[in-house]
């Protein structure tokens, strides 16, 4: 099939990607053209891993193409997958000002009929808006498919390839059908091809991610309580997830979700139930949650030096949103080292992929190490905000003589708590008892 995918962000470089391996000559198109010009030349814009193989092969097999000519490559192509950002906007709704000048675009290209999938998380309704503004820019048939994308980053490739489920919302049985063809190589192993209306399937997407994030907030309530009566939440995370009703996914307490899906969705869903006058006060209370959850992590460290940070210096490893990105969009790390700079610390930052993309948003405020064990020579302490693997078997004793003094606050509970024991560590993790060192 001859595909194109406007927006090559993290999910529009994927999935174009992916159906390129899969055998269609897919066009990827973007408005920024040093990105075009680089993807040209196999130079991904992002961490994911495994994607540079995978571009590099299909560009070399002559079956993914980079353009910010958009005109052509629609003309060129039988589906149009819209894949641009969906910012959060005014008024915390999602901002659909790429969405709509996409599809205003391809509207003016066509050329005859052209299946319109939009794969940007966007909230209910706008396929209808969609359908609304291309019909009255053409005169030509086309149709519009609501087709969600539920990957992950840092497992992106792999979630695209083998999806949980595909979503396709629509009316048009050939569409649909066209859109079943172009997913059949990533659902051999049977999962399902889930067709439904276009407004369930972009509830769908909304409704997924709140719940996710739903949970996370929902551990973090619990490990809070953990630690106030003595309990310890990983115990008590593994005697729920065994549960099958409950499973262990998304149970893991920490510094609260970021990144460029959770926060928005969730704001864009409180949105539109305001918009129909509903209050959606389960989810008002999931961002309550993790808004407190982002600070806490610089309070337990304020309590420990009694209030005072002033001239203390620490060092921070993990800096992305979550391990295996180098995507820092809502990352909380931002809002604890933003803190921890007001209240007067140093800080020496180290993260295994995202130092190039922090160094965009704290400039020359931090000192940035490509080397974990470097950003602790003299420091007050270890701060661990990204659970990225490298950190989970480091050389403790290597640690302490770099480290001032052998001190750890963990926003992830990377470490075990009778391991931090026995190296002499005064260790606070989350939802557990903290370690006190002799
Ligand atoms: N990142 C994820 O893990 C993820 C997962 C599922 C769904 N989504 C959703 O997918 C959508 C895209 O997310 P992303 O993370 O890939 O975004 P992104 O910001 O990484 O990429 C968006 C791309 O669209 C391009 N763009 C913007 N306006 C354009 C235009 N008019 N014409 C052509 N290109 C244009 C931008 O230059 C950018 O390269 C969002 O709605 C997001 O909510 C993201």
């Amino acid at each position: 099939m001859k595909i194109c995918v406007v927006g090559t962000g993290y999910v529009g470089l994927v999935a174009g990607t992916c159906f390129a391996e899969s055998g269609n000559d897919v066009t990827c198109v973007d408005v920024i053209e040093e990105k075009i010009a680089a993807l040209k030349r196999s130079e991904i814009p992002i961490y994911e891993p495994g994607l540079e193989e995978l571009v590099r092969r299909n560009i070399a097999e002559k079956r993914l193409n980079f353009t910010t000519d958009l005109p052509a490559s629609v003309k060129a192509a039988e589906i149009c997958i819209i894949a641009v950002g969906t910012p959060m906007g005014q008024a915390r709704a999602a901002d659909l000002s790429a969405v709509m000048a996409v599809a205003e675009a391809i509207a003016k290209a066509m050329n005859g009929h052209k299946v319109v999938a939009i794969k940007s998380t966007v909230p209910i309704g706008t396929a209808d808006r969609v359908r609304r503004t291309i019909a009255s820019l053409t005169k030509h048939p086309f149709d519009v498919i609501s087709n969600p994308e539920f990957m992950k980053e840092g497992a992106a490739i792999e979630d695209f390839m083998k999806p949980d489920r595909v979503v396709i919302g629509g009316s048009s049985e050939d569409a649909i059908e066209k859109m079943k063809e172009l997913y059949a190589p990533f659902v051999r192993t049977e999962q399902p091809i889930l067709v439904m209306d276009n407004r369930s399937a972009e509830m769908t997407k909304y409704a997924a991610n709140a719940l996710l994030a739903t949970r996370i907030s929902f551990i973090n309530e619990v490990a809070n309580l953990c630690e106030k009566v003595g309990a310890n939440v990983d115990e008590v995370r593994r005697g729920i997830g065994h549960d099958r009703r409950i499973g262990h996914y998304f149970l893991f307490p920490g510094v609260g979700y970021g990144g460029s899906c959770f926060p928005k969705d969730v704001q864009a869903v409180i949105s539109t139930a305001q918009d129909y006058q509903l209050d959606f006060t389960l989810l008002r209370a999931v961002e309550d949650v993790n808004d407190r959850q982002k600070r806490f992590l610089v309070g337990r460290v304020l309590e420990h030096f009694g209030g005072d940070v002033a001239g203390r210096r620490f060092a921070i490893w993990g800096l992305s949103f979550k391990p295996r990105t180098d995507d820092m969009r809502e990352a909380p790390s931002a809002i604890i080292i933003d803190r921890l700079l007001a209240a007067g610390a140093q800080l020496a930052v180290h993260d295994p992929e995202a130092l190039d993309e922090a160094k965009k948003l704290f400039g020359n405020r931090v000192s940035y190490h490509r080397v974990n064990y470097e950003a602790l020579d003299g420091a007050d302490a270890l701060i661990i905000v990204t659970e990225w693997n490298e950190f989970r078997r480091p050389d403790f004793e290597r640690m302490k003589k770099l480290l001032r003094a052998p001190l750890i606050f963990d926003g992830r509970n990377v470490y075990d708590p009778t391991t931090m024991r026995a190296h002499g560590f005064t260790y606070y993790s989350i939802g557990r008892v903290p370690v006190r060192s002799e």
